[in-house]
């Protein structure tokens, strides 16, 4: 079996990565990744030596570039996580957004599609996508793989788009696919510009935390690990054309969440109570940001057995003591010296 990982050096994509050669030793996995500001080979330092796995750099905006690396390699599979994927970027510069995530899916879907020519059988296109293409919950209820697509934002927008295409390259060609909707994603190695790890770092410097409007939006949280495991199964077990929700059922006000991370890194840093949570700013709010996203996975538990394994408390725990053991890494990561490892590493390959 050999399966192309698209973004696997960013955050999830480098834990699925792991995850895969991991528990299924006999298959390759290349991983293609253009290496933005968000993709770091230094995910992967733990597995790159593995004879199993390959790096290819590249971008997926660039069809031709993936034509000839269908045509090179016989993919069995492709799970598709590329993308950019914060939401303050989208709105600063949307254009981005349209490239990488709705041309580049597209394009992937297309390669996927010629180099398989109908040959279909045992083949597999996985959409990895986000509960964001829902839009927005008041205070009740919960997303189900039916509720209507309703995306505010550049970014969900642009997810939403892409989840379109691969409908569409299934209902019009027969390709194979399968489509997973997820929640927030934490733990180690996510970019320091997404909530957790920016105020992890933030308090380790003392610096204020821009806690966006009055902190009342809920997200559902999920241990990144358990993303991954998700997505091992689904790709494996998941019904053709089918879409499956995946959430940890684990809903959490910024507020509250940021008062239990000041909390955790007070204890670890030896730091009075109280101490980080004076950090806390209050900054003009998001534009056009939702208020609440809940995901009932339900569908995932019931066919495919499939459950967190973590409880957030335990998960943000370990989460802050990552970035605490690894804090060259966030160093790295906010200086971009990270960036010059590819072609230390990669010289004259
Ligand atoms: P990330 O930003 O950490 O990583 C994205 C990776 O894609 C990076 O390694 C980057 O270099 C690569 N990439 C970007 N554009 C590319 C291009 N044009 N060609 C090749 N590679 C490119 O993102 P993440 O948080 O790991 O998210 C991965 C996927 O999961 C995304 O599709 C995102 O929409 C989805 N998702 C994320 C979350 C979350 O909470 N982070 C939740 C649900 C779904
Ligand atoms: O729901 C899944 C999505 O979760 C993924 O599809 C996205 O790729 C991922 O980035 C994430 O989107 P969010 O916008 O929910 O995540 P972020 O960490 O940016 O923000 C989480 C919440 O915290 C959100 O309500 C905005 C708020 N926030 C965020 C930042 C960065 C702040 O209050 N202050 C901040 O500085």
């Amino acid at each position: 079996m050999h399966i192309l990982v698209t973004g696997g050096a960013g955050f999830i994509g480098s834990h699925l990565v792991r995850h895969l050669l991991t528990v299924h030793p006999s298959y390759t996995v290349t991983n293609l990744d253009k290496l933005t500001y968000a993709g770091n080979l230094a995910n992967l330092r733990d597995v790159e030596a593995m004879p199993n796995y390959r790096f290819v750099k590249g971008d997926i905006t660039d069809a031709a570039f993936l034509e000839g690396l269908f045509t090179e390699n016989r993919f069995d599979g492709v799970i598709h996580l590329a993308a950019e994927s914060h939401v303050d970027r989208s709105i600063s510069s949307p254009v981005e957004f349209v490239m990488s995530n709705v041309l580049g899916t597209v394009n992937l879907l297309n390669a996927a599609r010629v180099a398989w020519d109908g040959a279909f059988d045992g083949k597999r296109f996985y959409h990895v996508s986000t509960d964001e293409v829902y839009g927005t919950l008041g205070r009740e209820g919960m997303f189900t793989e039916r509720t209507p697509y309703d995306p505010h934002s550049p970014y969900s927008a642009s997810k939403a788009s892409s989840d379109h295409f691969v409908r569409a390259f299934h209902d019009t060609y027969g390709l194979p696919v399968v489509i997973s909707n997820c929640s927030n994603n934490y733990g180690p190695c996510q970019f320091p510009e997404k909530l957790i790890p920016l105020f992890i770092n933030n308090i380790r410097h003392n610096k204020p935390l821009p806690v966006y409007g009055k902190g009342e939006n809920v997200r559902d949280w999920l241990w990144v690990v358990d993303h991954a495991r998700a997505i091992d199964l689904i790709y494996h077990q998941g019904l053709d054309g089918e879409t499956y929700n995946i959430g940890g059922h684990n809903e959490w006000t910024n507020i509250d969440l940021i008062r239990l991370l000041c909390g955790i890194m007070d204890r670890k840093l030896g730091r009075d109570p109280g101490t980080s949570e004076s950090l806390v700013t209050y900054v003009t709010d998001r534009a056009g940001h939702d208020l609440r996203y809940a995901i009932d996975a339900s569908k995932l538990q019931r066919e495919l057995g499939w459950v967190p394994s973590l409880t957030f408390e335990e998960g943000l725990e370990e989460t802050v003591e990552w970035y605490l053991s690894n804090q060259e890494w966030l160093d790295e990561v906010t200086s971009g010296a990270y960036q010059h490892y590819y072609e230390e590493m990669y010289a004259g390959r």
